[in-house]
């Protein structure tokens, strides 16, 4: 009998996947919506629990000392741990926190990640490391996770990034700021209470409200849109304009439905791209750890040439909501820091394809691109 070696499962579909011509893509396992759904916590993750294993909850400092946490479902071991996202989540943190759960308990039920999209990407990627070898930075990447995480669910507390439902975990690393992008990555289970985004501070909310907003807009103009894309495209920004444009005052039904933005926006990306924006504020937050949401807005508003509608509209939702984006903030930076910005914004090639088609190199090129980067 001649010997026939197993290829283990993760490297079986990466095969399979890259033959196919239409992305198969794992989605969240369950949803639920609705104000005051966070009170069905304990039922939720109850079927989870593993004999004496703990639940940890990995929740956004923002709310240490709040009445959130007394309405935690806490049995036995359980655990919470503040995350401290006064930077986006990176591959070092990671790393410790899923080491630490290990030094402490061995093996635990679940992670259930409550906060933003820092919060929730953090959440996805110390679910995966617990059981995947090595350093999250291995990950970072297309379909380099090897075995599925521990069970985790993903509770957002501020709308827009879409975070909630995608399949990557945005981290930054020791020579890059991507995403550990697999089949594993997506939370087992989502809730979707809009009370809990209720006293987000207006800045923030319209930053990761915009996220959103930018989403549509690249997805909608990009070479990359289907049917599937188009309708949750069009669904997120009709959302947006309601509570950004048309709304006089911010009430519970703009929580309700910003929140179903994100969720829509998110899964428009998940089959098309992003584009021009988020390609240029990843350099941005590389260099100058400029955070998402923000760092979206201070390029955004620079970009009327490539999304002429959008930008104009955006200009709009500023002055009316009355927010401040930030302005010369690339001012005084030296040749090299620019073309450090321009590395890792031109390294974003599928953004680029999406933005201008397949001969993106010819529209922007390095110099065009310092240009714009000067403008920030
Ligand atoms: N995985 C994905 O698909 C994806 C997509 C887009 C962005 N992201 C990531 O999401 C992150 C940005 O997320 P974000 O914009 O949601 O912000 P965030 O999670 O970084 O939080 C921003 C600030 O708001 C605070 N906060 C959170 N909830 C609050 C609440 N209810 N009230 C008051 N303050 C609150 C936080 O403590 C923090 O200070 C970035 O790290 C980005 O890389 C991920
Ligand atoms: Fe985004």
């Amino acid at each position: 009998m001649s010997f026939v070696p197993s290829i283990p499962l993760w490297l079986k579909n990466k095969f399979l996947q890259s033959n196919m011509k239409f992305r198969n893509f794992k989605m969240v396992g369950y949803v639920v919506y609705g104000r005051g759904s966070f009170n069905q916590l304990n039922e939720i993750i109850e079927p989870h629990r593993k004999e004496d294993d703990p639940m940890i909850f990995l929740v956004d400092h923002f709310f240490k000392g709040k009445s959130l946490i007394n309405r935690l479902p806490l049995r036995g071991h359980d655990k919470v741990v503040f995350a401290d996202v006064t930077y986006e989540p990176k591959t070092s943190l990671v790393d410790k926190l899923a080491q630490q759960l290990k030094d402490e308990f061995g093996k635990v039920s679940g992670i259930i990640g409550i906060g933003g999209g820092s919060t929730m990407d953090l959440a996805k990627a110390v679910s995966l490391m617990m059981n995947n070898p090595g350093s999250s930075s291995d990950y970072q990447g297309w379909d380099l996770v090897k075995f599925p995480g521990v069970y985790k669910a993903g509770i957002p507390t501020l709308s827009g990034t879409g975070a909630e439902v995608s399949r990557t975990c945005v981290l930054t690393g020791p020579t890059k700021k991507l995403g550990m992008n697999s089949d594993f990555t997506p939370f087992d289970q989502i809730v979707l209470d809009p009370e809990l985004t209720t006293n987000a501070p207006v800045n923030q909310r319209f930053y990761t409200g915009m996220d959103c907003y930018i989403h549509c807009i690249e997805s909608l103009n990009g070479t990359y849109l289907n049917e599937f894309s188009k309708s949750y495209g069009e669904k997120a920004l009709q959302l947006c304009r309601k509570v950004f444009v048309d709304k006089r005052e911010w009430d519970d039904e703009s929580d309700d439905q910003l929140m179903m933005a994100s969720y829509a926006g998110g899964m428009s990306i998940a089959y098309s791209q992003v584009g021009v924006a988020h390609a240029v504020s990843y350099g941005l937050s590389y260099l100058l750890g400029t955070k998402h949401g923000i760092g979206n807005c201070i390029v955004f508003d620079k970009l009327e040439e490539y999304y002429p509608d959008g930008v104009k509209e955006f200009k709009f939702m500023v002055e009316k909501n009355k927010i401040d984006i930030p302005q010369n903030i690339t001012k005084g930076l030296s040749d090299e820091q620019f073309d450090t910005m321009i590395n890792v914004s031109m390294g974003m090639k599928p953004l680029w394809e999406n933005a201008l088609g397949r001969d993106w190199e010819k529209t922007m090129t390095r110099e065009k691109l310092r240009k714009l980067y000067e403008r920030l």
